[in-house]
Formats: C-alpha cells, structure tokens, sequence
C-alpha cells in the first residue's frame, strides 16, 4: 500500500531579490518514505527545502504555491506554531558539520537544549536521552563526548552528531540538505548508512537533498530532477533510473560514475541540452 503524503510542495513559486529562484516546484514526499532531490549547483534545492524549514534568506519572497505538512499549510503558520513544528516535527541536516555546531559551546549543551526546548524533559533526562542518542549513532564513550568542544571532533564525527541532533525528538520528517558533500567518501558512506538506519527504525520520511544520483540510487524511493529552479521530472526511484524520461535526467544520469558499472565512460550533460533548459526558464520568466 502506498503511504499517505506527509510533506506536500505545491506550485512553489520563489523568488530572491526579484530574481526567481523557484519556478512551479511542486513534489511530495510520503510517511516514511526516502525521496531526493537531485540536481546540479544552484539549481534551487536549497531554497526548496529552506522553503519548508521556513529559513529563505530576508530578500525572497514566496510568490505563489503551498507547502502542507500533514495537511497544515505551513506558509501560512503563525510563526510560534511554526516554530513549535520546526526541530521537533521537521528536522535539518545541514550540509556543513563544520559551520552547523556552535564552536563555542559543549556537544553536551547544544542536543541538551534542544532535548529541553522540544520534548520538555529536565536537564538529567535530556542528558540521558543523549547519551542513548550517541549510542545511536553508533560514537564511542558518549559521556565523555558530551563535555567537548566540536573542534574537537572529526567532521564525520560531527555529522554524526547532527545526524542524532536531527533524530533526537523523533521528527516525522528530515530534510537532509547534502549531508554528505563535505566528508571523504569512507564517512560519506558510513553517515549515508546511519541516515538510512535512524530512518527505517522510526519510519521517517526524508528529503534528500543532493547533487549525486549516484547516491539517490540506493537511498531514494522517489526521485524529483531539478535544474534552473525547475522540477523537471518526479517518479519512483526505479523509474528514473531504469526508464529517465527527461532529456536532462538522461543526461545526468550519463554524466554519474555507477558502481555496478565502473568501465562506463562518462559524458557531461551537453551544451544543447542545457540550452534547451535555459529556453524553456526564458519562456516561462516571459509568462509569470
Ligand atoms: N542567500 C541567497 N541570496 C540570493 N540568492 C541566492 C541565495 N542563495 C542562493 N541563491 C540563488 O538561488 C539559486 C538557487 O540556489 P540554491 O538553492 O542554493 O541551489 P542548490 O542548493 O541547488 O545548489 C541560485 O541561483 C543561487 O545563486
Ligand atoms: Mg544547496
């Protein structure tokens, strides 16, 4: 049986210093399920999910669309209801362990507060909840970890620490926004591991954001294709691969190394169709 929709974007139209940015995006993602959005630098991925987070940077502006959550139109939430959904119903990975921990404060403190803030417990079981959140997320010695700096922690091991930070207060659904692009690819693997893991045992939809079909391949249950602030193709993760309906999809695809055929010669998405591409944004920036 198909899941219902859990996260429902629909006609989003974005755009940031008059400049569009999202152009008709619209994709759902169901309960429970894995489903990516792939496309290359600057194509709006970001932007999407930021849209859902309710973070667009001061100068967009939300031209026309819906985004419902389970139904709630979150862009129309007042912004303590929205806040109360944000971080408990709706998580982040952000793409940069690096930049997304605060430096100054303990490992402890920063999924302590949020342990607090969300779900309400007092400082002791926040602090055993995250230490079983550690646990979870498979770092050693979670005790000690609790007391360092992230300056002290590899980048793979800060991940994982916002991977448990994302899952701490059980959330219906993660946006995952690269989560992966910074790390080499032995932790990349690990971390791709540990999301699909967290994600099958509390049946959590995902957004996964990423630039590498590669990834999606494995991890995605549904797919959306998007270039130019466009989604140019959504379907099932199988389709896309076995049947890519779109010129660019096929493009991209040819353009991916694939690990069950490592000898494939790899071919850039070429020059027509991207031309093609920016016709049909002109065509449809002269209609909006
Ligand atoms: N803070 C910002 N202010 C203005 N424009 C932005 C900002 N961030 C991104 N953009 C523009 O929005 C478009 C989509 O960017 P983004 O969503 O970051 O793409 P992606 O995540 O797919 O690489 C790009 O043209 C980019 O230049
Ligand atoms: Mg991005």
């Amino acid at each position: 049986m198909t899941p219902p929709v859990l996260l429902d974007i629909d006609g989003l139209r974005v755009s940031v210093g008059g400049r569009p940015v999202l152009r008709d995006v619209s994709l759902q993602v169901r309960s429970g399920e894995i489903a990516g959005l792939v496309g290359e630098s600057g194509a709006g991925k970001t932007m999407a999910g930021r849209a859902v987070l309710g973070l667009l940077p001061d100068a967009a502006r939300v031209l026309s669309g819906e985004i419902r959550f389970d139904g709630t139109d979150l862009l129309s939430l007042k912004a303590r209801a929205r806040e109360a959904l944000l971080g408990r119903d709706i998580a982040l990975i952000p793409q940069n362990p690096m930049t997304a921990l605060n430096p100054v404060a303990r490992i402890g403190t920063q999924i302590v507060d949020g342990l607090r803030m969300h779900l309400g417990l007092d400082r002791n079981g926040a602090r055993a909840r995250a230490v079983e959140l550690l646990q979870a997320v498979h770092l050693p010695d979670p005790e000690s970890l609790l007391r360092r700096f992230p300056h002290e922690l590899s980048g793979g091991m800060r991940q994982r620490v916002l991977i448990a930070s994302a899952f701490s207060c059980r959330p219906r659904l993660v946006i995952a926004d690269e989560p992966t692009t910074a790390l080499d690819v032995t932790v990349q693997k690990q971390c791709l591991r540990l999301i699909r893991e967290l994600q099958r045992q509390h049946a959590t939809a995902v957004l996964f954001v990423t630039h590498d079909l590669g990834v999606v391949a494995k991890l995605c249950d549904s797919v959306a294709v998007m270039h130019g602030g466009r989604i140019l193709e959504f379907r099932s993760g199988d389709d896309i691969f076995r049947a890519p309906r779109h010129p660019y999809t096929r493009a991209l695809l040819a353009a991916t190394p694939r690990f069950d055929r490592p000898g494939d010669t790899l071919v850039p998405v070429s020059a027509e169709v991207l031309a093609r591409l920016q016709e049909e944004v002109d065509v449809y920036d002269a209609a909006h």
